[in-house]
C-alpha cells in the first residue's frame, strides 16, 4: 500500500479545475492507498486573508472534500495548522533551501508580479509544501500540472537533507492526471483557471448554481471557426471545453469530437454545461447537508489526531538528525 499526500488551499471556493485536476484523483486513490488530504491554511496566509472569511473557507473546503467523495474511513482529512509539525519541519527545510531555487519558482513569480508588498512566506512557501509531504513518508503526490515544479523542489530538498544529515525522508513521486491536469480560464483560455481570478466569468466554482454554470460556459471564449476540434495552439478555448467535457464524463476527446461533428458551438457548449452540472449537482447537495454538521468537526478532530501521530514521529527523527534540542 502506498502513502498518498495532497493539499488544497482554503483561499476561495474551489473551481472545477481543482476538482478535475486534484480531487477526482484523490477519490480514486483512497480505494487502494493510505491517503492524507490536507486543508493547507498556513499556505493560504502567504497572501493577505480576511480572518472570518478564512475560517469559513476552511470549513467549506472540508465539506467539499467530503461531498466529493473523500471517505474519512479510508482517508485522513485534516487542517494543516492543527498539526504543528508542518511549520516546524517547514522551518528546518527553509534552512537548507537556497534563495536561487526559490526565486526560480514560477508560482512565486506569478503571485508576486506587480505587487508592492510581498510576504517572505510567499517566497518560502515551497519549503513548507515540502514539509507537508515529507512528514508522512509519502510515496505519491497527486496534483495538477501547476504544482510539478514544487514537487521537483520537494524531491531535491529531501535528497539534500538525507545526504547532509541522515537518510530519513522518502523521495516522493508526482502524479498528474492525463486529462484535466490544467483546466484553463473560460475567458482567457491561455491562462490557468484559478479560484482567485478577479473575473468571475473566468472560472466555474464548485458551488455555482446550474444556471450560473450554464451562463458562464455559454459566454466562454472560443473562436470563429465553428468546428469542435482539439487544437491547443490554435483553438485554446474549444480545446479547454473539450478537456472539461472529457474529464467530467470520462469519454475520450475523439468520441466527443465525433459526437459534435457538423454541429455548432451552441450545442457543444450546452453539452459541456450538462456534463459539468451532472458532476457538480450531487456534490452540492451533499455539501449542503455537511456544511453545518457536527460530523464535520468530528472528522477533522480525528484527522488531526491521526496525522499528528505520524508527523510527530518524523519530526523527532528530523530534529535528531539536525542536532536540534537536547538528547532525551
Ligand atoms: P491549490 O490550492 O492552488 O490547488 C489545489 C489542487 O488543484 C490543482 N489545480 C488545478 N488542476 C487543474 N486545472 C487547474 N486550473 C487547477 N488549479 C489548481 C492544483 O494543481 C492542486 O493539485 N501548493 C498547493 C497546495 C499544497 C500542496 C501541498 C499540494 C500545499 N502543500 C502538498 C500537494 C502537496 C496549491 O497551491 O494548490
Amino acid at each position: 500500500m502506498k502513502t498518498i499526500f495532497s493539499g488544497i488551499q482554503p483561499s476561495g471556493t474551489l473551481t472545477i479545475g481543482n476538482y478535475l485536476g486534484a480531487i477526482q484523483q484523490f477519490v480514486k486513490l483512497q480505494e487502494e492507498e493510505d491517503c492524507y488530504f490536507c486543508i493547507v491554511d498556513e499556505h493560504a496566509i502567504t497572501v493577505p486573508q480576511d480572518r472570518l472569511k478564512l475560517r469559513q473557507n476552511i470549513r467549506s473546503l472540508a465539506a467539499l472534500y467530503l461531498a466529493s467523495g473523500i471517505d474519512p474511513q479510508k482517508s485522513t482529512l485534516f487542517v494543516q495548522s492543527e498539526v504543528p509539525s508542518h511549520t516546524q519541519l517547514g522551518w528546518m527545510l527553509q534552512s537548507i533551501s537556497y534563495m536561487g531555487e526559490l526565486e526560480r519558482m514560477t508560482q512565486f513569480k506569478d503571485k508576486s508580479e506587480g505587487k508592492e508588498a510581498v510576504s517572505s512566506a510567499l517566497f518560502t512557501y515551497p519549503s513548507l509544501m515540502a514539509a507537508d509531504i515529507l512528514l508522512y513518508n509519502t510515496d505519491l503526490v497527486p496534483v495538477g500540472e501547476d504544482q510539478k515544479q514544487h514537487l521537483e523542489l520537494t524531491r531535491d530538498l529531501a535528497q539534500r537533507f538525507n545526504n547532509r544529515f541522515n537518510d530519513i525522508f522518502k523521495i516522493p513521486e508526482v502524479s498528474i492526471p492525463k486529462v484535466g491536469a490544467r483546466i484553463m480560464s473560460l475567458q482567457e483560455p491561455t491562462k490557468k483557471m484559478s479560484k482567485s481570478d478577479e473575473n468571475e466569468k473566468g472560472f466555474i466554482s464548485m458551488l455555482d448554481t446550474p444556471k450560473k454554470i450554464e451562463k458562464k460556459i455559454k459566454s466562454a471564449v472560443t473562436d470563429s471557426e465553428g468546428i469542435v476540434k482539439y487544437d491547443k495552439e490554435n483553438k485554446p478555448g474549444v480545446s479547454n471545453l473539450l478537456n472539461i467535457y472529457a474529464s467530467c464524463t470520462g469519454e475520450s476527446i475523439e468520441v466527443i469530437e465525433e459526437k459534435y461533428a457538423g454541429k455548432g458551438y451552441g450545442e457543444f457548449k450546452q453539452g459541456v454545461a450538462d456534463a459539468v452540472i451532472s458532476v457538480l449537482k450531487p456534490i452540492q447537495d451533499r455539501y449542503d447537508e455537511l456544511i453545518d454538521s457536527e460530523q464535520l468537526d468530528d472528522i477533522l478532530d480525528q484527522g488531526a489526531e491521526k496525522a499528528s501521530f505520524t508527523a510527530n514521529k518524523t519530526i523527532s527523527k528530523a530534529k535528531k538528525a539536525m542536532g536540534l534540542g537536547r538528547v532525551k
